[in-house]
């Protein structure tokens, strides 16, 4: 465990000479062990931004049930704002957090040893962290292709990309492959979220004894499946709704409330 002392105390004993090779050991230490901060960042950033803006993002997009010009109605609400002040917002609170997460969050992972598939070790604590680390992954991969097709094809191709009328053609052909694979991706980051929760009440010092950790396991394990249905809900309205409805999504004018834009 110390063997940095040995190599110190194999070192010639001049004063100079172990200071040096302390500092060079200290570093590439520090180097390769996990950073404190950037671990709580890391946590914190999976809940507040990239959490918090995925229920809201399920929650508008579950607007689909209502059928398609709700749907459109949001997308027109966004794309009302100023141009400069919605590249702004995606690049500060969605896209650095994001990828700062999967960055560091990949980092992580790469360094964790799971136990679970030994005979010895096969607990259901051990089972979630696995789960959590493949979910991370899946739930990575489901983001960048979804952020490519979605946010760039509209920049690359204008917002017909994101309108209600692709999303059903895209789900409803194909043999419905890329509903399934949006099925997973959403169950994958439900899953991912809510463990994450559980572990951040944890490296936060809010749950500290053992009876407050399994109530949050238990929250975590009812805000999966809400989440998963929420998400679920939305790809379903898009299934219920075949037609691509009337709505324009330049008729929303910039600084009209969101609400009024769905009473029509
Ligand atoms: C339930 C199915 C989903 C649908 C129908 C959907 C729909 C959309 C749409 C329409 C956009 C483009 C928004 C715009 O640029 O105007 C988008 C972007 C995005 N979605 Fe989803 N989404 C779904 C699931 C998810 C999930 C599970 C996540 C997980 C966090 C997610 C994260 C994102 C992110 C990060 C962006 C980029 C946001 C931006 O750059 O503005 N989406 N999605």
């Amino acid at each position: 465990m110390f063997a940095w002392r040995s190599k110190i105390e194999a070192f010639p004993k001049s004063h100079a000479g172990m200071e040096a090779v302390g500092k060079i050991i200290f570093m590439s230490m520090a180097l390769s062990r996990e950073n404190y901060l950037l671990h709580k960042l890391h946590s914190l950033s999976g809940v507040v931004p990239v959490g918090f803006y995925m229920i809201q993002h399920l929650t508008l997009n579950s607007f689909t049930i209502a059928g398609p010009d709700r749907f459109n109605g949001v997308i027109g609400f966004f794309e009302s704002l100023p141009k400069h002040i919605l590249l702004t917002l995606e690049i500060v609170a969605i896209w650095v957090p994001l990828l700062f997460h999967a960055v560091y969050g990949t980092y992580i992972a790469s360094r964790a040893k799971s136990n679970y598939f030994s005979e010895k070790y096969r607990w259901s604590q051990n089972r979630m962290f696995f789960l959590q680390r493949l979910s991370g992954i899946v739930a990575f991969m489901f983001l960048v292709y979804h952020i490519i097709t979605t946010t760039g094809a509209k920049y690359a191709n204008g917002v017909k990309a994101v309108e209600y009328a692709a999303f059903q053609e895209k789900f409803t052909s194909n043999g419905y492959i890329f509903l399934v694979l949006y099925f997973i991706g959403v169950l994958a980051c439900s899953y991912h979220l809510c463990y994450g929760i559980w572990n951040f009440c944890i490296r936060w010092g809010i749950t500290v004894n053992e009876k407050a950790q399994m109530n949050v396991q238990k929250l975590s394990g009812a805000l999966f499946v809400a989440v998963t249905l929420l998400g679920w809900a939305a790809l379903i309205g898009f299934l219920i709704h075949p037609k691509g409805g009337t709505g324009d999504v330049h008729s929303v004018q910039a600084g009209q409330p969101l609400t009024a834009s769905l009473q029509r």
